[in-house]
């Protein structure tokens, strides 16, 4: 009997050993977008805990597409090696290394959630934030500079870069990041994109930009290795970016040979009313999975070893990405295994004594 969940996935050449993946979550703790310690051992305790694949964080292509000043970075050389030094842990405990590429566009900016959050003002290091259109996120937030089309070559380009870099440190699974309200994702709203020029109005003219930002990654990733992108598919918010505009934008990142599309949702408005329960966002994979033929995958409040495979089992979604609850149980897939009845050989010799 093949359990889902312990399945492998092949995407490109990279085989996952099973479709668990960590999701991507800052950790607001890097210093010039530099890892550092904290990230070895965050990401290294995860691979060691036996997911198929590891996706780090949201990882600025540029200074000023950091979420808050502590947010990692790929905009420099220096900031290559400490994180090849995670992904060479990560790699020879058997799961494969994923990066998330980001620009937090209008978002950015913000002090640590710990802190607060809220906009940092330039005295205490912060910056000017760029956006499709000048529609603050906050009401009496910054007002994002609108984006000439040279200021869009540049953050292409910052993303191909950053790409490269990402190679260079050895990861195997790039992850654009085009949801939670960042500026791809402003660029694809309605609610934040009111441009009149070729990137705005029409839904073909909002998907632009953040298209051509796929295909410059695409453009560099190897052809052996994997692309995701990672999109919220509803706004929650009436007049917003929805389902069917997901469904849209996925047949489009197909057709640039994306691999799999990560279906979050949310994030870009305060007007949002998200019903969220468990698997909550389950039924947007399953959707874009079945009418785009594109894999997917699921995320949102996916706890339980059972629900996990379920929703393999039901082919809503390709892989499963868990955020919270790995950082509550960095050991999840252990435990899953044993729930699932599977010997999944997962368990590091190390700790073979605590095997249950
Ligand atoms: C601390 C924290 C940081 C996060 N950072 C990111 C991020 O960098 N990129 C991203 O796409 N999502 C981020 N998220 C969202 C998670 O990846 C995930 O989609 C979300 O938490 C829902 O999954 P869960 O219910 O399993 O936690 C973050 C979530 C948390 C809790």
């Amino acid at each position: 009997m093949t359990v889902p969940l312990f399945t492998p996935l092949k995407l490109r050449d990279v085989i996952l050993r099973n479709r668990i993946a960590m999701s991507p979550m800052c950790q607001y703790s890097a210093v010039d977008g530099v890892a550092n310690d904290w990230h070895y051992v965050h990401y290294g305790t995860r691979a060691v805990g036996g997911v198929g694949l590891v996706i780090v964080e949201a990882t600025a292509v540029e200074p000023r597409g950091r979420i808050t000043p502590y947010c990692l970075g790929l905009w420099d050389d220096g900031q290559v090696e400490p994180l090849a030094r995670i992904v060479r842990f990560i790699e020879s405990h058997g799961a494969v290394a994923g990066i998330q590429l980001a620009h937090a566009g209008r978002k950015a900016s913000t002090n640590r959630p710990w802190k607060g959050g809220g906009p940092v003002p330039p005295e205490e290091g912060g910056w000017n934030v760029v956006g499709p259109s000048p529609v603050p996120f906050l009401p009496d937030g910054p007002v994002p500079e609108p984006m000439t089309k040279r200021d869009m070559e540049s953050i292409i380009d910052a993303f191909r870069q950053a790409a490269k870099r990402a190679l260079a440190a050895g990861f195997r699974v790039a992850e654009v990041h085009a949801a939670h309200g960042y500026l791809l994702h402003e660029f694809l709203s309605p609610l934040s994109n009111r441009r009149d020029d070729e990137y705005g109005g029409s839904l073909e003219n909002r998907m632009r930009f953040p298209l051509e930002v796929v295909r410059a990654v695409r453009e560099v990733w190897p052809e052996e290795y994997p692309l995701f992108v990672r999109i919220s598919a509803t706004d929650w918010v009436p007049g917003g970016w929805d389902l069917d505009q997901s469904v849209a934008f996925a047949a489009e990142l197909k057709k640039i040979g994306v691999d799999l599309v990560d279906c979050s949702s949310g994030g870009l408005s305060l007007e949002q009313k998200v019903q969220a329960g468990p698997g909550y966002q389950v039924p947007f994979a399953e959707r874009i999975r079945r009418e785009v033929g594109i894999a997917t995958g699921a995320v949102g409040l996916i706890t339980d070893p059972e629900q996990a495979n379920g929703i393999l089992a039901a082919g809503q979604a390709d892989l499963i990405l868990l955020g919270r609850v790995l950082l509550r149980e960095p050991y999840w897939p252990l435990r899953a295994a044993a729930a699932l009845g599977v010997d999944t050989g997962l368990w590091p010799p190390q700790y073979l004594r605590a095997k249950v």
